[in-house]
């Protein structure tokens, strides 16, 4: 961070009563993001100094969201009681920067355009700097009807000094027909700052402060400068139906970034990774329908096949994960293989060469390098030694009703079809527990387990109860 590095403000105070929602709109997720995480972040690329977000409705719940992000107090707070427009969002702020020069550059954002670019701020910043007039925005022509500020320039021709900005409420049907309209980004020396935004009134449609009035100061030292844009970048979110919107291109970029990076998507239009996601190595390769949510991971080679949802897990080179598999809070070693129908829920750690398959859940659960369990499964608060197997329909019996307890099962110890582990409880290295067993006792190191009462034949019972039933329906019939 430079000395003249530039000051940021986010504008973020807004109710977004159009979100219709108890969430304030800067809290809105894009790729598992809050938008205004995406501002900040954006702003911080760009090589950002100090960065003030500028808050008002809900505003604690926005710093908590804050702090969680980006740590306690690194983005400064100013506060704007009441909404009074965005002139005076930025008047708020201006006490906390008394101490600053005149000639430091201000980025004014708003906390609710998830897409702009670091690139982009960069370029605002180039401009103020060469602009005589010490203010740049970047400017925007919206592929619909967008009810936006309109650039007006001298003589109404394309090339003129900018004038002013007309608010669309402000706008004359004439003026609404301009193309070039305000996007809400801009660049400004301090200095000019301060002494403009004493000058604004709320002489408008809207009874506002505008911010958009610095242009018409700018407009005497020479023009403020309008950077053009494509919409994509500076769409801002004002309700869901533009929250969706911004949602299909952050994916978009997200999906060509990895692709581009070395990742085979089968169908990227289905594939979500959150903007938090990665790294994803060298020859992943995503399935249609694949999730990968928060800090989700995956290593070289790794396969995540359809249908797939996970959330912070951690995926090792060439593991594989099958169709369907639900996985949160988790790590899978390399050459892992996972699912079909596999749930593995947080703190499963499922070590190199070991296998879940289809109906296993896991939780809390240690399954250590070659272990297996391949079918219809809980494993809970379990810890599974290197090459075990768990044997169909086996269940740790680790809650009862009051506390969790822990299951042991040692290297290579093998568990049969339909065994109850009652926790706490260990089985021995090597040793064998025979089907459906209920273990209550630890299991030496090579012994055999077996709670099954002794079998008993009835030779020809099957025969005799069904002629007896069938004589008892016949009487029945001829009664
Ligand atoms: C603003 C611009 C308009 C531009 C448009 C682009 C003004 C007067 N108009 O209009 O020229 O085309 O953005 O999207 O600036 N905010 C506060 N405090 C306030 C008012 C707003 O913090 O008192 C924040 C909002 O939370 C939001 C941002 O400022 O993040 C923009 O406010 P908004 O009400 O959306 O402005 P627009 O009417 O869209
Ligand atoms: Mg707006």
């Amino acid at each position: 961070m430079s000395a003249s590095a530039p000051l940021v403000f986010v504008m973020a105070a807004g109710m977004g009563t159009r979100m219709k929602s108890d969430v304030p709109k800067v809290l809105h997720r894009v790729a598992g993001r809050p938008l205004i995480h995406w501002v900040v972040t954006a702003a911080r690329a760009a090589g950002a100094g100090r960065v003030i977000a500028i808050l008002g409705h809900k505003a604690t719940t926005v710093q908590a969201a804050l702090d969680a992000s980006f740590g306690p107090a690194a983005v400064e707070i100013a506060l704007q009681p009441e909404q009074r427009g965005t002139g005076h969002a930025v008047q708020c702020a201006l006490p906390q920067v008394a101490a600053e020069p005149d000639e430091r550059i201000c980025v004014i954002l708003s906390g609710d355009a998830p897409l702009l670019a670091s690139e982009r701020i960069a370029e605002l910043v180039a401009a103020c700097e060469a602009s005589p007039a010490g203010l740049a925005l970047l400017s925007t022509r919206p592929p619909h009807a967008m009810p936006y500020g309109r650039l007006v320039r001298e003589d109404g021709r394309p090339d003129g000094k900018l004038l002013r900005i007309v608010e669309h409420a402000d706008a004359s049907e004439d003026q609404r027909r301009i193309a070039d309209t305000n996007a809400g980004f801009y660049a400004v020396r301090l200095g000019h700052l301060r002494r403009d935004l004493g000058k604004l009134t709320a002489d408008n449609a809207k009874a506002e402060l505008y911010l958009t009035d610095l242009v018409a100061h700018a407009a005497a030292r020479g023009g403020a400068t309008a950077i053009d844009t494509p919409f994509s970048e500076v769409a801002g979110i004002n309700d869901r139906v533009d929250l969706a919107a911004s949602e299909v291109v952050a994916r978009r970029r997200i999906n060509e970034a990895w692709m581009r990076a070395g990742v085979t998507m089968v169908d990227p239009a289905t594939v979500y990774i959150d903007a938090d996601a990665g790294p994803l190595g060298r020859d992943v390769w995503l399935a249609a329908n694949v999730t990968l949510r928060g800090k989700t991971s995956v290593g070289d080679g790794a396969r995540i096949d359809t249908g797939a949802v996970l959330s912070d897990v951690q995926i090792a080179d060439h593991a594989y994960i099958k169709p369907y598999s639900v996985l949160s809070d988790s790590a899978i070693g390399p050459r892992a293989e996972i699912g079909p129908f596999t749930h593995c829920r947080p703190g499963s750690r499922i070590d190199e060469d070991a296998k879940l398959g289809n109906f296993v859940e896991t939780k809390k659960a240690h399954l250590m390098a070659g272990a297996k369990a391949n079918h219809l499964a809980y494993l809970g608060d379990a810890s599974v030694g290197a090459k075990a197997n768990i044997g169909a329909g086996t269940i740790t019996c680790n809650y009862d009703g009051v506390g969790k307890y822990q299951t042991t099962i040692e290297a290579g110890a093998f568990i049969g079809s339909d065994t109850q582990l009652v926790a706490p409880v260990t089985v021995g290295r090597d040793a064998y527990v025979g089907s459906g067993t209920t273990v209550t006792r630890d299991v030496p190191r090579g012994a055999l387990a077996l709670t099954r009462v002794k079998q008993v034949n009835v030779e020809g019972w099957a025969d005799r109860f069904r002629e007896a039933q069938s004589k008892r329906k016949k009487s029945g019939d001829e009664h």
